[in-house]
């Protein structure tokens, strides 16, 4: 029986990954790795929505693939790519966009938030929804902020399938409850985003010393009860959240290990924790970032898996709605 297949993306823009891309998204995929036939991609073409500097894409670009492969994404096992290799995406976007609402795709929280913007970034789910439906996979880990864009996914493929017939997959999200939701160590009532940035971002690539000051400044609550309460204590339940999954130890237990110790020490735990858990990914990144050449490589045999998958799937697509086939 072959295995079931998993698939997700990250956008290469921004200094890096930070910390909750990590805990949401990156660790379960690495895990996933063993027990299911995976796929993971740069959406590159996503970050065009922001228009960056040509490049500042490039760099940043082979900068996330160093960044994966250190936080354990194994080439050998995955198939690594990058989303603008596979031209199917695009194209299966397009037929996507026939078939959503324009009242649908205005209601996606993404676009209201912006207020407005360019019309890539109006069709942005309809091109995850094409990321994912290209691979038909069984299963998307990702963090809570990508739930809507994965029910739009799941409701454009039913929507294709009742039409055309059976030619989806129609996913399940895979959303982690602990970790699905990293919050700013500054703001902790905000998700940590990479377009944030500044002192409540931690990024996975960064100086110990700056995770350590980070930790150490973060906003905490009045009180100083080492207690889990997202509504009364945001700041320490968030610093919970990230120390319950640095030492893989329950929520619960840590509440009554630092139970009469100030926040002081609670935090320089978390920090040393959070240091200790990045120091092999830290020392990875170097080496390969060093090596253009190799990370190239990846992404060209990722290409070249990736590619065989999604093109099956749109000479199918092509056939259910009616394309003449080329001849
Ligand atoms: P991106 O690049 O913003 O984030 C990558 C992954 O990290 C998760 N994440 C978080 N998890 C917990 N706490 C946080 N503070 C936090 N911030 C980010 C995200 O949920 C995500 O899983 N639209 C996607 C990229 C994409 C994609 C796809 C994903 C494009 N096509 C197809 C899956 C399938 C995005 O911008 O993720």
């Amino acid at each position: 029986m072959s295995r079931r297949r998993v698939l997700s993306g990250i956008q290469p823009t921004g200094a890096g990954k930070h910390l909750g891309n990590y805990l949401g998204a990156v660790r379960h995929w690495a895990a996933m790795q063993d027990e299911f036939e995976c796929f993971f991609f740069v959406a590159d073409l996503h970050s065009l929505t922001i228009t960056p500097d040509p490049a500042d894409l490039r760099s940043q670009s082979r900068r996330v693939v160093a960044e994966l492969l250190a936080m354990g994404i194994d080439p050998s096992r995955s198939a690594l790519f990058a989303q603008s290799h596979i031209a199917e995406h695009p194209e299966l976007a397009w037929v996507l966009s026939c078939l959503t609402g324009f009242g649908e795709a205005s209601r996606m929280t993404q676009f209201k938030e912006k207020g407005s913007g360019n019309v890539g970034l109006f069709n942005y789910p309809i091109l995850q929804a094409a990321d994912i439906l290209l691979y038909q996979p069984h299963a998307v880990p990702v963090g809570e902020d990508q739930r809507q864009h994965l029910e739009l996914t799941r409701d454009l493929g039913q929507r294709f399938n009742n039409r055309y017939g059976d030619t989806f997959t129609v996913p399940d999200p895979y959303v982690q409850q602990s970790a699905d939701r990293i919050k700013d160590l500054q703001e902790p009532t905000a998700k940590m985003s990479t377009s944030k940035g500044g002192p409540g971002v931690l990024w996975v690539i960064e100086d110990d010393k700056q995770t350590l000051k980070k930790i150490r400044s973060a906003v905490t609550d009045t009180g100083r009860e080492v207690s889990y309460d997202v509504a009364g204590k945001p700041g320490i339940s968030n610093l919970l959240t990230i120390m319950s999954v640095a030492t893989d130890t329950p929520v619960a237990a840590l509440v009554e290990q630092y139970d009469g110790k100030g926040y002081g020490d609670f935090k320089a735990d978390v920090a040393e924790a959070v240091i200790a858990m990045f120091a092999p990914v830290r020392t990875r990144f170097d080496e390969l970032i060093a090596d253009p050449g190799y990370l190239d490589q990846v992404l060209r045999e990722g290409a070249t898996t990736a590619r065989a998958v999604a093109s099956a799937t749109m000479t199918t697509v092509r056939d259910r709605i009616g394309l003449l086939a080329p001849t």
